[in-house]
């Protein structure tokens, strides 16, 4: 069977395949009424939040747009912290709506510093809003959010995060790290199907919501709030989508949150160790390695493209490469969501195998 070990979409445990085949029902009827009610009951857990959280039918990068378009006007100044693909990506829907940036980027495979984000809140007492990735999947670092979050709010300013990788896998207590929105996606660490995101809004993102003025539709946090008042929501959801996480939920929720988190640090753990046992660099700076995806660098002589190949088609294990300007130079192993630690044995001896014939040579 093929191990798909990309940073998502991640594997489904059959439980989560087998409510995707259940028949549809009215989406505006009692039955889908009890689902949505119980998946954001136990969802709100999940955030450790007592905020508002909504089922968007849509992508992660559907769930960042709803972030800026629900809080922010065009004209707004915006701190836009960035230290991989995923940072960009949200500083670029911002940009697109017509916010003014004000970008503090760090290098990629770095964490950002949260004291420099102080300097630049101090620079510019115009911010409206900080922009920040949780845990950057792009380069395998997970930002140290409760700094950052800490020093947003000394200036009472309002915190975007996108936690699309981390939520659900790695702690962040939405409620005490103050996040104003929080965004996560299904076919992360929450072991379904792409299809939905998942927002969190506090009341701080409420009080902006009703001065911000970019264009919004679909996404429009109070058409939300109201439907899911009456047990629906706006649009016609992603129903197969809902059940499976309606499943994967109680799974999460059976497993207890901190064994969840325990089992994916133990897991991150094994694969950096693993990939180090093999003689090959980690692209991420360690104290901020990432426990949902682990960069490699593709170093002394390994030709990560024919690896990747070599893997898919000789050992069923799926691999993800670079993004953008990495591309060729790291690849990354998805760990998140339905994963054990052999799972990433079994990727590290496959690995073993292939490296020497993709270039490499041990030192
Ligand atoms: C950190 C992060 N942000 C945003 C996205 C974009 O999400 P989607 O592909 O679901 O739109 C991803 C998905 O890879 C991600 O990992």
């Amino acid at each position: 069977m093929e191990q798909l070990r990309i940073p998502g979409p991640t594997p489904c445990p059959d439980e989560v395949l087998q409510a995707m085949s259940r028949q549809m029902i009215n989406h505006r009827g009692p039955q889908f009424a009890q689902i949505l009610a119980d998946v954001t009951t136990k969802l709100k857990q999940l955030f450790q939040t007592k905020g508002d959280v909504f089922l968007l039918t849509g992508s992660g990068t559907g769930g960042l747009e709803a972030a800026i378009v629900n809080t922010l006007s065009p004209g707004d100044t915006v701190l836009s912290v960035s230290i991989g693909v995923f940072g960009e990506r949200f500083a670029a829907i911002a940009e697109k709506f017509g916010a003014e940036l004000i970008p503090l980027r760090f290098e990629w495979g770095k964490a950002a510093d949260a004291d420099a984000v102080r300097q630049a809140l101090k620079a510019e007492p115009k911010i409206k809003a900080v922009l920040v990735t949780h845990n950057e999947t792009s380069t395998g670092v997970t930002n140290d959010l409760a700094a950052i979050s800490s020093v947003v709010k000394e200036f009472d300013k309002l915190l975007l995060v996108d936690a699309i990788s981390s939520l659900g896998s790695i702690n962040l207590p939405v409620d005490d790290w103050h996040c104003d929105v929080t965004i996560t996606g299904s076919q992360k660490g929450w072991m379904v199907p792409p299809g939905l995101a998942m927002v969190s809004v506090s009341q701080q993102a409420w009080q902006a919501h009703q001065k911000a003025r970019m264009p919004r539709f679909y996404w429009d946090f109070a058409k939300a709030k109201s439907y899911l008042e009456k047990g629906e929501t706006p649009w016609t959801p992603v129903i197969s989508v809902v059940f499976a996480l309606s499943v994967a939920l109680d799974m999460i929720l059976k497993e207890g949150l901190a064994n969840v988190f325990a089992r994916h640090a133990q897991v991150g753990k094994a694969a950096r160790e693993g990939v180090k046992s093999l003689g090959l660099p980690l692209f991420a700076e360690e104290s901020h390695a990432s426990n949902t995806v682990t960069a490699v660098a593709a170093a002394n002589g390994l030709d990560s493209k024919k690896m990747l190949k070599i893997l898919r088609e000789e050992h069923q294990v799926i691999l993800a490469g670079g993004q953008q300007k990495l591309d060729g130079k790291i690849f990354r192993i998805g760990h998140l969501g339905w994963v054990t630690e052999s799972d990433i044995e079994a990727v590290i001896s496959a690995l073993k195998i292939v490296l020497p014939q993709a270039g490499f040579r041990s030192s």
